[in-house]
């Protein structure tokens, strides 16, 4: 399938494996490039630019298919070294970055003059507008039933994506809540030139992270995420647990006084508690109600092959046969 997306990218497939927070490392990134998507590397994972240098070549021997790099721009009191992050990227030659988080303005110029391409994952249109305004070359447009962090906004893909695809000249990829065939064929439906997944990748064979993760993601239902730190206007959408059981207690109880110290036991340290040990009632970590469409363990490849023949079986089949009875009616 060829669309602005598998063009822009030099990718078989329309479908993007987001940055993950102790998954998104060269095991994860390089079976989606293999499989034909574009696989992305956790920056901030690494810890430090020369760990990701490190890492980047690590993924160069997995595959020598496109892999790209997300970057996450967090709001922090003593910030990660974002330029030796960006050296990094440069100097290693990857050509995709993933921007997530606070608008990647200041990155733009070195970012572009090392011809790489980027592509701002965002919750709203204006800050979709805003990426295309400072140029990046695409969006990655986050709904609300996304895992991780979906904004303030609230508005769901049946809205968002129909809304961006109104507003934005640049290509843009549905992200949160894809899953299969059926999201792919939909989200091109509303406009996006492909998708974005997350959780659904992490329930894979290479997926490096605990078994017990993949085990709770085939488990749970989309009833079992949560949205924590609202109150702290940081919302995450998480996989229940007790851990984040009491953390929803604490929120109740102490409405808007709660501050970060209060919940930090159930959010710091968590991921390597959870992805590393298994220990599945750590606290908070980013999920998506698209578990409620996870039922199996495929490796990479069998997932987006399915994927692609399943979007390829609904558009020639069963969209087909519907537009040809309006033709023949
Ligand atoms: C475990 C996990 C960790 C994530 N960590 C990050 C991150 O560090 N940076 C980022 O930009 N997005 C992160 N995300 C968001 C994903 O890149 C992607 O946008 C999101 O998962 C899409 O929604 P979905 O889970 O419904 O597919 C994370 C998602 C998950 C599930």
């Amino acid at each position: 399938m060829k669309t602005r997306i598998t063009e822009l990218f030099g990718i078989e497939h329309p479908i993007i494996q987001g940055g993950m927070h102790m998954v998104g490392y060269a095991e994860m990134a390089s079976a989606v490039s293999n499989a034909g998507g574009l696989g992305i590397i956790t920056g901030l994972t690494q810890g430090t630019p020369e760990n990701l240098t490190k890492e980047i070549a690590r993924c160069r021997e997995m595959t020598d298919k496109p892999f790209g790099v997300n970057l996450t721009f967090l709001p922090a009191v003593t910030p990660p070294d974002y330029p030796g992050f960006v050296k990094a990227i440069i100097e290693s030659g990857v050509k995709a970055v993933e921007t997530a988080g606070n608008n990647p303005q200041k990155w733009m110029p070195a970012l572009k003059e090392a011809g790489i391409k980027v592509i701002h994952k965002c919750t709203s249109v204006r800050h979709s507008l805003k990426a295309e305004a400072i140029g990046c070359d695409a969006v990655s447009v986050d709904g609300f039933e996304c895992g991780g962090h979906p904004g303030e906004d609230d508005v769901p893909n049946f809205i968002l994506l129909p809304r961006a695809a109104e507003e934005l000249k640049i290509p843009f990829v549905a992200s949160g809540g894809m899953a299969d065939g059926r999201s792919l064929v939909a989200a091109l439906a509303l406009g996006a030139e492909g998708m974005n997944m997350g959780t659904r990748f992490m329930a894979t064979k290479e997926a490096p992270i605990h078994q017990n993760v993949k085990d709770a993601l085939v488990a749970a239902s989309e009833l079992d995420t949560r949205l924590i730190m609202r109150p702290l206007r940081n919302t995450e959408r998480v996989l229940n647990n007790a851990g984040v059981e009491r953390l929803l207690e604490k929120e109740r109880t102490l409405g808007d006084k709660i501050t970060f110290a209060d919940i930090a036991p159930e959010v710091a340290g968590v991921y390597p508690a959870i992805m590393k040990k298994g220990e599945m009632d750590a606290g908070g970590w980013s999920c998506g109600m698209v578990a409620g469409l996870i039922h199996d363990t495929p490796t990479v490849k069998e997932l987006i092959d399915r994927i692609m023949a399943e979007a390829d079986a609904i558009i020639t089949q069963r969209l087909a046969r519907l537009a040809g009875a309006r033709v023949a009616a």
